[in-house]
């Protein structure tokens, strides 16, 4: 069976209530239980994690090496400025996905610079929720 770990990045345990404007008004929790549902109904296995802390997110992902298949990711503040994530992403070696629930390019220009986007198989900003979702569906058929 695939794993696939879904990684959160700061201030995303407050959605529903952070800027629900740009952030939509679905909370992590129930963010996370659709991607469980159509993980099971794909037969895909799924690691979430969540943190506010940059060496949280580092030693997550490194422990991903055991296990996990692919990697959707929202580095979330952390996609402007954090080479230790986009390190980590890369010394583990695993494909991921980097999802903004904004459109980040529509946004302020210090939001246009991403270290994640260079490296990413693909980028989804602007879907909100439903860029996790598709993320998702894009795993289960991708062909390593
Ligand atoms: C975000 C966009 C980032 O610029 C911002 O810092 C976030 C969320 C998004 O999902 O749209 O925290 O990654």
């Amino acid at each position: 069976m695939r794993e696939i770990a879904v990684i959160h990045g700061p201030n995303l345990n407050l959605l529903g209530s952070r800027e629900p404007t740009l952030y939509g008004h679905t909370s992590l929790q129930d963010m996370n239980q659709s991607l469980v549902k159509l993980a099971d109904s794909m037969s895909l296995k799924l690691r979430l994690f969540q943190s506010n802390a940059e060496h949280e997110l580092v030693d997550f992902i490194h422990g991903c090496a055991d296990g996990v298949d692919a990697v959707i990711i929202n580095p979330a503040a952390f996609t402007h400025t954090s080479v230790a994530i986009r390190d980590a992403l890369l010394a583990v070696d695993l494909p991921f996905i980097e999802v903004h629930l904004s459109n980040v390019a529509a946004r302020e220009p210090f939001r246009q610079q991403s270290y994640f986007s260079d490296k990413a198989v693909a980028t989804i900003s602007g879907m909100g929720a439903e860029g996790y979702l598709a993320a998702l569906r894009f795993w289960a058929t991708y062909t390593f």
